[in-house]
C-alpha cells in the first residue's frame, strides 16, 4: 500500500501525511514545488510533483500508488478527470475525495461535479464532506487577525460548523488505511457546534488575552477593501463566496460521523486557539 497525499501543502493534506506517517502507512506527498517541499521538510516525507493543471506530471505522480488522498486546488483549468482516469488506469484501488459540506444542494461548484466524475470512473471512493475549517483562522482569516485582532468576512450573524482539518485528517488516514471497510461511502465532518463570528472572536479574546473582534462587513463593504489592499478578484469571490450560505443560515449542520468514525468527539474551537495562539499575537 502507497498513499498520494494531494495539497501536501494545503490546510489538510499536511495533517493527512502527518497521521499516515503516525500510522507507519507508506505515502507519496504532491506537491508543485518539490525542491522548496524538500528544503522545508528535508527528508521527513518523500515528495513528487503534482500540478493538476499539467498533465504530464500525472503518470510520474501515480507511480506504485495504491490510494490516494485528492482534494481540489482553488483556481480554474485544472485537468482533473483525466488524472482520474489515469489514476484508474494505473491500478488506484481507493479514493478518498475531500469535498465539502451539503454539497448534493450545490451542483453549480466544483465539488459536485468532481463527485460525480470519481463516482463515473468506477474507482472505490469515500468522500469526505466537510464543515469550515479552523484553519481558515490561520489562512485567508489571518492578515486582518494579526494585523488589526479582527475577523473580517462577510458571513453576517450566521453560524458555521467549523471543523479542525486535524480531525478530518484522522478520517482520511483510517480510511485509506481501511478502503474496504470505508469504500464507496460519504462522511459529513463536523466540529461539535457550529458558531458565528462574533463567538469565535469572543473565544479568541479569552484564549489569547486581547481584543478580537468581528467586523460583519456587507459582502460590498468586504469585497471593496480586500480590492483595495490589492487582493486577486477571484480570491475575494471565492472568500465572500464561502460565507454566503453562513450569512443565509444554510451552514449551520452539525454531524456526527467523525465520532461513529473514530469513537471519539470532534476537537473544539477553544482547543484549536489554545493550540495556536502563537499565530496571532
Ligand atoms: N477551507 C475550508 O473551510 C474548506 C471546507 C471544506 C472543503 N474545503 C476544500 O478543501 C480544498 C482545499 O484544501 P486545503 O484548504 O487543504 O488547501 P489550501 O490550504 O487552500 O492549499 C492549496 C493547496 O492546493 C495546491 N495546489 C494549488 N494549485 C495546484 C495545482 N495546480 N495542482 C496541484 N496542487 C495545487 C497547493 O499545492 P502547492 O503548494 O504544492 O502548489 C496547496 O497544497 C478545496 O477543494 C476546498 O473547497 C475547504
Amino acid at each position: 500500500m502507497t498513499i498520494l497525499v494531494t495539497g501536501f501543502n494545503g490546510k489538510a493534506g499536511y495533517e493527512v501525511a502527518e497521521k499516515l506517517k503516525e500510522k507507519q502507512i507508506p505515502l507519496k506527498c504532491a506537491v508543485r514545488n518539490v525542491e522548496q517541499a524538500r528544503d522545508r521538510h528535508e527528508s521527513k516525507f518523500e515528495f513528487v510533483a503534482l500540478d493538476f493543471s499539467k498533465s504530464d506530471t500525472f503518470n510520474k505522480a501515480l507511480d506504485g500508488i495504491t490510494g490516494i488522498f485528492l482534494m481540489y486546488p482553488p483556481g480554474d483549468r485544472m485537468e482533473f478527470e483525466t488524472f482520474v482516469t489515469q489514476a484508474v488506469e494505473k491500478g488506484v484501488s481507493h479514493i478518498v475525495y475531500l469535498s465539502v459540506k451539503d454539497v448534493q444542494y450545490m451542483p453549480f461548484i466544483h465539488h459536485y461535479k468532481n463527485e460525480k466524475l470519481i463516482k463515473k470512473a468506477g474507482i472505490p471512493y469515500t468522500f469526505l464532506r466537510a464543515g469550515y475549517f479552523m484553519q481558515n483562522l490561520k489562512d485567508f482569516l489571518y492578515e486582518e487577525l494579526k494585523e488589526h485582532k479582527r475577523i473580517f468576512v462577510p458571513a453576517g450573524k450566521g453560524k458555521t460548523s467549523f471543523v479542525d482539518a486535524r480531525d478530518i485528517a484522522e478520517v482520511a488516514a483510517i480510511a485509506l488505511s481501511n478502503p474496504e471497510e470505508y469504500k464507496n461511502k460519504n462522511y459529513v465532518i463536523t466540529g461539535k457546534e457550529a458558531l458565528d463570528f462574533y463567538e469565535v472572536a469572543r473565544i479568541m479574546s479569552e484564549v489569547m488575552n486581547i481584543k478580537v473582534e468581528y467586523s460583519n462587513p456587507s459582502v460590498k463593504a468586504f469585497k471593496n477593501y480586500m480590492t483595495s489592499k490589492g487582493n486577486d478578484e477571484s480570491f475575494i469571490n471565492v472568500v465572500a463566496g464561502i460565507h454566503i450560505p453562513t450569512k443565509l443560515g444554510l451552514a449551520k449542520g452539525i454531524n456526527n460521523d467523525f465520532e461513529k468514525v473514530t469513537g471519539r468527539k470532534p476537537s473544539d474551537i477553544r482547543q484549536y486557539i489554545e493550540d495556536y495562539k502563537e499565530v496571532w499575537v
